[in-house]
């Protein structure tokens, strides 16, 4: 019997800029049934497998909270406890959970992990993070910014600190979404367009401008953003990172630089006195409760999506 493949959400360029609009739309009205204690439940009887290989407080919790929203059950599955964690072939256990779950979602090491694990799915697979991309958050980063700001086309987006996976997943989503990045980190630590596996294309690349002065990067931004300077999975490299990027934490100097109307986020965990300064990220310009929260919405839309396709208002 020949089964149509699913479509999986493992990168940013995974949805085209007319689902992403679909999606913010449905993310607005499905968080506006939320504050309202109106009951939303699509998925009555889906079950979302999380697989985690890394640690999480968000994005566990917006998914498996999102899912019980939507009518349906969540099941967290760790590598410490399962038999990932005894070298069962990711390949194998794709089989398995896809036979048992409607969807599941990854956190893991390499984005080839996810893509293994996709490429032997029958359901679809929804990338919670990888070493290289994190598209779930920059999708909620982006409704954030919707709705404080309206349509981010045209604007600029200053990214402070280390190219890391919320980097790369930012500037997939600028060239979808036509916006600039403009980045500024330490050098030995800054945009790799080779990136083996996954080099920057050059629809990316053609909204990437590059600075050595974090200060010239904020220059009129419209959003200022940045992340740990150690991500997870880099840890043996922290005394050496702490070191390189001093003069790379988003300070009041750097907002005001920025546009007047711009924006703080920061995906969270942060780290105060280190890449982000307290009084930015505890200040007025910061909305990363928001953003944080905004998780949980854009993940449910996303889940609809992925699970029913595009429903009407
Ligand atoms: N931002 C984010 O993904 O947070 P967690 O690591 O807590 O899931
Ligand atoms: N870049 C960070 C994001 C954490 C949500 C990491 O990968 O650890």
């Amino acid at each position: 019997m020949s089964r149509q493949a699913p479509r999986h959400y493992l990168q940013f360029s995974d949805l085209d800029r007319e689902e992403y609009a679909y999606l913010f739309r449905r993310s607005s009205l499905i968080k506006a049934r939320f504050k309202r204690y109106e009951m939303h439940q699509p998925l009555v009887d889906r079950t979302l497998a999380m697989i985690f290989e890394k640690h999480s407080t968000r994005t566990r919790l917006s998914f498996e909270a999102g899912m019980h929203q939507l009518g349906g059950a969540a099941i967290y599955i760790n590598t410490r406890d399962s038999q990932l964690g005894r070298g069962e072939p990711i390949e194998d256990a794709a089989q398995v959970f896809s036979r048992m779950v409607d969807l599941v979602m990854i956190r893991t090491y390499g984005h080839d992990i996810v893509e293994r694990f996709a490429a032997h799915s029958r359901v679809p697979v929804i990338n919670g993070l990888t070493n290289e991309f994190h598209p779930c958050q920059v999708l909620a980063d982006v409704f954030t910014y919707i709705e404080h700001r309206g349509d981010i086309a045209g604007k600029v987006v200053a990214w402070v600190g280390d190219a890391n996976n919320m980097l790369y997943t930012w500037l997939q989503a600028a060239a979808i979404l036509g916006f600039r990045v403009h980045f500024s980190g330490p050098a030995g630590y800054g945009v790799d367009l080779q990136r083996a596996g996954y080099p920057v294309t050059e629809a990316e690349r053609a909204c990437l401008g590059c600075f050595d002065d974090p200060l010239q990067a904020c220059e009129g931004a419209h959003l200022v953003t940045t992340d740990v300077w150690t991500s997870m999975g880099y840890e043996a490299e922290n005394a050496q990172r702490m070191r390189a990027f001093q003069g790379f934490m988003v300070d009041t100097r750097m907002m005001a630089r920025a546009d007047p109307q711009a924006l703080f986020m920061h995906c969270l965990p942060a780290h105060r006195g280190e890449e982000v300064q307290g009084e930015v990220i505890d200040g007025p310009q910061s909305v990363v409760w928001d953003e944080a929260e905004n998780r949980l919405h854009v993940q449910k839309a996303l889940m609809e999506f992925m699970l029913l396709g595009q429903l009407p208002d």
